[in-house]
């Protein structure tokens, strides 16, 4: 596992050309995405990219993580809606290679057929992460079993919690979420994690530092042979 440490601005700009460098040495990648506030940045820079010339999308499928149960993919704050607003809509993209799970309508069938599809596209070049204060990665919450593949999950109160800044009202926070698993995360080449602030330190600590358990599903990573881990200071201040 290699950490890098900078400002947010400056390791969201090194992971954007991580991509790119992946993006521009393959006829069809296959990228791995995340929504949230880690992210934004990083697609910020690849908006950026691509307006300039530096890099297309139009061999790209993609991939994201998760969505929410009970929201529609038109709903501003369901994940589809994110990454069409955040990323999609910005660059020269086919959609009909976006792959976003679904959180209504026949999603049970989407999400067991997540990981095939995956896999029949090759498999995920690169994938980034940002990483919840509980050590969750996608929604894979402390306790998700390591050989976990995509599934259906409950958030936990600190989840719910923390994802309320977004909504109205914590009441309006969806409790469920499909989720590719830790296994599924796992099958990714390259794995890229991004994490900035003080309320990160403790996950942090538990995917450097910390020991390999289940309940700090993030040290999974710990076993994957090429991660980097990206910190701003505050983030990584538990791990000196
Ligand atoms: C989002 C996802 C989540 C977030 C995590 C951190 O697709 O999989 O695991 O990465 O909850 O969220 P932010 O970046 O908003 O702090």
């Amino acid at each position: 596992m290699k950490v890098v440490i900078g400002s947010e601005e400056e390791i969201s700009a090194k992971i954007a050309e991580e991509f790119i460098k992946t993006i521009n040495g393959k006829s069809h990648p296959v990228l791995g995405l995340a929504t949230g506030t880690s992210p934004l940045k990083v697609y910020a820079n690849l908006i950026k990219a691509n307006h300039e010339g530096r890099v297309s999308f139009l061999g790209v499928t993609t991939f994201n993580l998760d969505e929410y149960v009970g929201l529609e993919g038109t709903h501003n704050q369901s994940y589809r809606y994110f990454m069409n607003e955040n990323l999609f809509n910005h660059v020269d993209i086919d959609k009909s290679k976006t792959n976003v799970l679904l959180g209504v309508g026949d999603y049970v069938s989407f999400m067991e057929g997540y990981d095939q599809k995956i896999e029949e596209a090759g498999g995920i070049d690169i994938q980034i992460l940002g990483i919840g204060s509980d050590g969750h990665i996608a929604f894979n919450e402390p306790g998700t079993p390591f050989d976990s593949l995509t599934h259906e999950t409950a958030l936990t109160e600190q989840t719910i919690k923390d994802n309320s800044r977004l909504f109205n009202d914590i009441s309006e926070v969806p409790v469920r979420a499909v989720t590719m698993g830790l296994q599924s995360i796992m099958n990714a080449r390259k794995i890229v994690l991004i994490a900035t602030g003080a309320n990160k330190a403790k996950a942090v600590y538990g995917l450097i530092k910390g020991p390999i358990t289940e309940e700090m599903p993030c040290s999974i990573l710990q076993r994957h042979p090429d991660v980097t881990v990206y910190v701003d200071e505050a983030a990584h201040s538990l791990c000196k």
